[in-house]
């Protein structure tokens, strides 16, 4: 792929309000001068934003005013005026009733923001699982230069000798409590360890797994994904970022350019390689969306079967991304594909190079964290979609993170009927569930919950837990924490609140799930589950009212199926930088 820089100097946009002397131009200037700005800053040089998803109550983001002050140094060395703004900072850790719900409100805040105010170009600074896709929708959307540095994950968590990783083990030791093998006191104990530094989650969860989708994806330097938060090249980092952003502009190399399908692909191989978020799924089908490019959880399975995952982070394996940093990060993962022959070498990226280019020399230091593909924690590592009369628009498994023994597995169904449901009777003794049996839980799509709620991998009943087990087949309509794990199949659209074959599923039941075969199954025949379906709209017609309003309602109206990334329908697509109307 060739990249035609385009010719400079030449008119920026951002000119459109500060050149000349009218009076609206007049206008602009004055308010921004109010700042103390030099006249020369808004003479043609461009002006970059600093999109900031920095907020205290998104904590994994709460250092980004630091790196945006690294980001705005480049950008003056390569003559650009920097502008810092912030947006809508959805937090996985504190916003309900889910940060998912507000992934696109981020997204439309950021889409308008770069539309209606004077950018030439901009800088992404997110880190938390939903502001990196969000940002990367908007900016894609607007299709200004834009170019993303992430956060940072954490330093590793340490517990009584032990490596703690975000997330999943607090899976791991709240499902130890509850089959008694754990006290609650050792458990708030252990929370401080979780979370030692500044930095996003330090499991390959969704944070990672966005980092790397990323840069990938070609939009974010390389080597951005993996480094610490708090080490000394996370700042150089950005600061290289802020240069770069400026020369983007002058060659008007823009999101359209950079994310084709073939970006799209490379990025699919990666996160079977990394062993990435099931979540990754609904997020870089919403980006493709934004950019234009035709995307499918069919891609999602083409490309993604024959990857192995190599990389041994938790919760598919045991280490965490501090020692991915180490081995050396994500360009390691992307030139392995390269050399097996899994990557389009000359996919486009920030840099105005091919990816190719950014990783053909770089050498893995650690064997371990970073593993040969004969040693691969899984050799069929992408996500499995799933089909079948209960899932016939698709459902998504994960088989790095999933019992090798279930991957093929019948089993009668016990359904929870929604997540009250659930968290009502799990812990009841006398519940009619053995290990055989498959979980069936409803309502927590993405209408239904509403924002697809991460409870996918429901713990499973105290008294199967005593006995050593630790998973058991799942199925719903909700999403996973990317730094969980089990046999969970998530996603199942169409989900259960609008109507889909999961909406009927009976205790009793029998479910078949074949991996392999990527079939999932309801063993009822076709005219008892087209009954059941009927019987459905009828019983529920005035059922999931709408909400009264504000936000809430028009999620709940727009909102559209997990199947096809879970954007709203009037976001679909690229709406550029035009302007409508001028302000004054
Ligand atoms: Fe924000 Fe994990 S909760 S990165």
């Amino acid at each position: 792929m060739t990249f035609e820089p385009a010719k400079w100097p030449r008119k920026l946009r951002s000119q459109e309000w500060f050149g000349g002397t009218s009076k609206d131009a007049i206008y602009h200037r004055s308010w921004m001068k109010n700042q103390g700005l030099p006249a020369d800053l808004l003479d043609g040089r461009p002006v970059i934003g600093i999109c900031n998803t920095w907020s205290e109550l998104t904590p994994c983001n709460a250092h980004l005013r630091d790196l945006a002050e690294r980001v705005r140094f480049g950008i003056y060395e390569a003559g650009g005026f920097p502008v810092e703004f912030p947006v809508f900072s959805p937090s996985e850790s504190t916003l309900r009733p889910t940060a998912m719900m507000y992934r696109n409100l981020c997204a439309m805040d950021v889409e308008e923001a770069l539309r209606g105010k004077c950018i030439d170009g901009v800088v992404l600074l997110a880190g938390c699982d939903k502001t990196t896709p969000a940002l990367l929708m908007g900016a894609a959307s607007v299709d200004l230069p834009a170019i993303m540095v992430s956060g940072g994950p954490m330093l590793n968590g340490h517990f009584r000798g032990e490596r703690v990783g975000s997330g999943t083990h607090l899976w791991k030791f709240s499902e130890a409590v509850r089959a008694g093998e754990m006290t609650a006191e050792e458990f708030v104990e252990a929370e401080a360890s979780m979370s030692r530094s500044p930095g996003s989650c330090n499991t390959m969860g969704t944070a990672s797994t966005m980092a790397s989708m990323a840069e990938a994806l070609g939009m974010a330097m390389s080597g951005n994904a993996a480094i610490p938060a708090v080490d000394s090249r996370r700042r150089v980092m950005a600061h290289l970022t802020g240069r770069r952003i400026v020369d983007m502009v002058k060659d008007d190399l823009k999101p359209s350019d950079i994310m084709t399908k073939q970006a799209f692909e490379n990025a699919i191989r990666t996160n079977g390689a990394i062993g990435g978020s099931t979540n990754a799924v609904v997020h870089l089908l919403a980006v493709a969306g934004r950019v234009e490019v035709d995307l499918t959880l069919e891609d999602w399975d083409r490309c993604g079967k024959d990857v192995p995952t190599i990389v041994n982070l938790m919760p598919s394996g045991k280490y965490l991304m501090e020692e991915f940093f180490y081995a050396g990060g994500l360009p390691v993962v992307i030139k392995h594909l390269g050399d097996s022959g899994l990557l389009h070498k000359d996919a486009l990226t920030v840099s105005g190079g091919t990816i190719w280019d950014e990783v053909k020399d770089v050498k893995n230091w650690n064997d371990d964290v970073i593993l040969p593909v004969e040693k691969a924690l899984a050799q069929s590592g992408g996500i499995a979609v799933l089909r079948g009369n209960l899932a016939p628009l698709g459902a998504v498994l994960k088989p790095s993170a999933a019992t090798e023994s279930l991957m093929v597995h019948r089993g009668r169904a016990v359904v929870f009927e929604d997540i009250d449901d659930y968290k009502a009777r799990i812990d009841d003794e006398d519940l009619d569930i053995d290990e055989t049996c498959v979980m069936v839980l409803k309502n927590c799509g993405p209408r239904g919950y509403p924002g697809m709620a991460e409870v996918g991998n429901m713990g499973l009943p105290p008294k199967i837990l005593r006995k050593g087990i630790t998973d058991m087949v799942r199925i719903s309509d909700a999403r996973m924490s990317g730094t969980a794990f089990g046999t969970v199949v998530l996603h199942t659209s169409p989900e259960a609140a609008v109507g889909g074959p999961l909406a009927v599923v009976q205790s009793g039941d029998m479910i078949e799930l074949d991996v392999p075969n990527r079939k999932l199954h309801l063993d009822i025949s076709e005219a008892e589950l087209a009954a059941r379906l009927d019987a459905w709209q009828v019983e529920n017609s005035g059922a999931n009212p709408r909400p009264g309003g504000g936000y809430a309602q028009l999620y709940h109206d727009k909102v559209l199926g997990a199947d096809t990334g879970a954007d709203f329908d009037f976001l679909v697509g690229c709406r550029g930088n035009a302007v409508g109307k001028e302000a004054h």
